[in-house]
Formats: C-alpha cells, sequence, structure tokens
C-alpha cells in the first residue's frame, strides 16, 4: 500500500492552481503579474490593528456583522445579502461547494479565471468550459443559457483581457438560465459599470468582489458576495466558521469606509491605464480597451511580426530585467498577448523604456 491508496480520486488527479511568480527581494523587481495595487492600503488601518492585538484572545464575530453591514451600505442592499469570504477566491469555492456534485455540473467561459476550473473539478463535479468565439472575447447569452449546467461563472471585467460587457448580456442570460450565474467582479471597481442593480430582479445571481484589488489588501484576503438572502443562506451553510479574522475584518471595514482614499487611488490607476493603453495604441500594439487594473496587449517585434515567439520573447527579455508580467500560452487567444498589471507611473515608464529597447535590437547585441 502506498500513500496514493489512500488518496481521494478528485486529488490524485488534480492539477491545482498555479499563481503569478510571487519572487522574494521585492525591492529590485518591478513587480506587474498579479494585478496587485502598487499603492498601499489607507493609512487608517494601521492606526486599528493595535487595539485588535489586544483582543486575539477572543474568536472573532462568526459572520462578520459589522463588516457586512459596511458593504450592505456601499451597495444599497440588505446586510442579509451579504457574505464575507478569506479573499474572494474562498467565496469561488463555497459557490462550488454548495451548487455543484457529481450531477450538477458547472460552466465557465474559456479562457478566464482558472481557479474556476481547478475548483470545480476538486468537487468532482463535470465542468463545461465553453471556448470564446475569437478575440472579441463577446459572450453568446443563449451557449450558456443551453450549457446544462447547475452554476457558470463569468468573469467581468474579463480577465485576463479587460474587457467590459453591459448589463443587458447579463439579463439576457438571468432571464433564461435555469441554474446559479456568478459574475466575478473581482476588477469592477476601475470599470465604467457593474451588475449590482440586477440584484433587485435575479434570486439566481451572486456577485463576487474582493478587496485584493481596489482596496490595496491582496495580502489580507477578504473578498465577498451580493446575493438574494436565499442565496447567502445556502452559501453560510458551507462557510468555515471563522473564515475572516478578528484583523481582516477591521481593517477591510476601515478601508471600505475611507471612501476619499478609495477614489484617490481608483483614479491615480486609471489615469496611468489610459496613459499606457494610448502609448500601446500609438506603437499599434493591438490592446484591449480595460475596466480592470491591468492591460492586455498584443507586442509587435523590430521586424513587425507578432504571435506566440513574440510574446514570449518579450516576457522572458522582460523577466531578464526583474520585471514580471504575465504571459498565457496555453490557449490560443492568449498566446500571443502579455497581461500588465498596473504599477505607479514611474514604474510603468520604466516598463515603457524597456520596452522600447526592447523594440530595437539593441538588445541583441
Ligand atoms: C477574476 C478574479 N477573480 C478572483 C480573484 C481572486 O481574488 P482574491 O484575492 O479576493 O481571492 C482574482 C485574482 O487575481 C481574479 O483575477
Amino acid at each position: 500500500m502506498s500513500l496514493q491508496d489512500f488518496t481521494a480520486e478528485t486529488i490524485l488527479n488534480h492539477n491545482p492552481y498555479i499563481p503569478g511568480k510571487q519572487p522574494a527581494g521585492l525591492e529590485r523587481i518591478l513587480k506587474l503579474n498579479t494585478n496587485e495595487n502598487p499603492y498601499p492600503p489607507t493609512p487608517r488601518v494601521s492606526d486599528i490593528i493595535l487595539e485588535q492585538v489586544n483582543k486575539l484572545n477572543r474568536y472573532p464575530n462568526s459572520s462578520a456583522q459589522e463588516l457586512r453591514e459596511t458593504i450592505a451600505k456601499l451597495h444599497s442592499v440588505d446586510s442579509d445579502q451579504v457574505i464575507v469570504g478569506n479573499g474572494s477566491d474562498d467565496i469561488l469555492n463555497l459557490c462550488v461547494r454548495c451548487f455543484s456534485d457529481n450531477e450538477k455540473s458547472v460552466g465557465m467561459l474559456s479562457p478566464s479565471y482558472s481557479l474556476y476550473d481547478v475548483l470545480s473539478s476538486l468537487q468532482g463535479a463535470e465542468t463545461k468550459k465553453i471556448p470564446y468565439d475569437n478575440e472579441k472575447f463577446d459572450i453568446e447569452p443563449q451557449t450558456i443559457i443551453q450549457s446544462g449546467t447547475n452554476l457558470f461563472f463569468v468573469t467581468s471585467p474579463h480577465a485576463p483581457t479587460g474587457r467590459i460587457y453591459k448589463n443587458t448580456v447579463f439579463s439576457s442570460i438571468l432571464n433564461e438560465y435555469s441554474g446559479i450565474l456568478v459574475v466575478d467582479e473581482a476588477y469592477a471597481d476601475f470599470a465604467p459599470n457593474n451588475a449590482v442593480s440586477l440584484l433587485l430582479e435575479n434570486e439566481n445571481l451572486i456577485i463576487t468582489r474582493t478587496l485584493s484589488k481596489s482596496y490595496s489588501l491582496a495580502g489580507l484576503r477578504v473578498g465577498y458576495a451580493l446575493a438574494s438572502r436565499e442565496i447567502v443562506c445556502i452559501l453560510n451553510k458551507a462557510r468555515e466558521v471563522y473564515n475572516v479574522d478578528r484583523i481582516a475584518q477591521v481593517i477591510a471595514q476601515s478601508a471600505l469606509e475611507d471612501r476619499k482614499y478609495f477614489n484617490h487611488i481608483i483614479n491615480k490607476i486609471i489615469s496611468v491605464r489610459e496613459k499606457v493603453y494610448t502609448i500601446l495604441k500609438d506603437w499599434r500594439w493591438f490592446t484591449y480597451q480595460s475596466g480592470a487594473n491591468f492591460l492586455f496587449t498584443k507586442p509587435i517585434d523590430f521586424d513587425g511580426s507578432t504571435g506566440e515567439e513574440v510574446a514570449e520573447n518579450l516576457y522572458l527579455f522582460l523577466n531578464s530585467k526583474n520585471v514580471f508580467v504575465r504571459y498565457f500560452p496555453d490557449d490560443s487567444l492568449t498566446s500571443s498577448f502579455l497581461r500588465i498589471s498596473i504599477g505607479k507611473e514611474d514604474e510603468m515608464d520604466m516598463l515603457i523604456n524597456l520596452i522600447n529597447i526592447w523594440k530595437t535590437k539593441e538588445h541583441l547585441k
């Protein structure tokens, strides 16, 4: 007998999620590969940590009551319509736990956030990946409606392209889909629109959000979902009782309450994003109009070529200069592109300078 004989079948055949590199010695690198926020969180958070440290002998509030009330107020929903998680990944996991099994399948568009697939396979549910038709990354409501799935994940704005979708697409899906639709809005704070208003009329909609990106709190691990009371009730059944710790609850709350700082950071990132977008467009690099804190762009090399080898070449060149961006070689719709997270203005200037060197033959000498 080997340990394999005791291991669950779903684990034996499981391919875990592979995150972007988190290299050590962060000070000497430019990290634009995991869509983190380059700015620190609101300075308010440091004031409240000490107070909570002295209370760490006590368990946190199990349902994160006060935090949920703050989130509810922010989105004009009832606090019973909010559930908080250890990052939005925790919430996505709860969705799969509660709404899929070996008879209830999970659907997703491909390529999108690869964790959906990972969670579904871990649950032992059938996974239906619906490929995007082409580089436009349009969503065809009928393909989701007719997918025969019980749970379906859509990323909006889309990752890795940053493409923005109108709510009419989600309304068309929700009108006819007989399952639970999750709209993963991890990047919605950087976009001109979101799907929150659709919660009023749709009991089968779950919207997930994270504080990792727009609130500069990736290291804290807080995310949440907005949904009908009935759905939140179901998700709570599978939630680990103390899934969000005492310190995370108060830090998240103070970050959400500091609207001035939040707006300031969002505006800065959007303005840098648009500046870089304009440069890439001037270079005639095909780049998606983004509603997120990243840009997805198709590099053109010194002799005017694009494609997989060109994208990989730039990726490796930047890597060799300690500049990390993300490359997705496994799908023909993404393999000629690089995804670049938006950093501070001077960081993006550095990136542009390096790419300018790569664009000439200088770096080959
Ligand atoms: C589309 C999408 N959803 C969810 C997440 C996870 O966010 P969190 O840090 O809240 O777990 C990410 C992280 O990169 C993401 O890209």
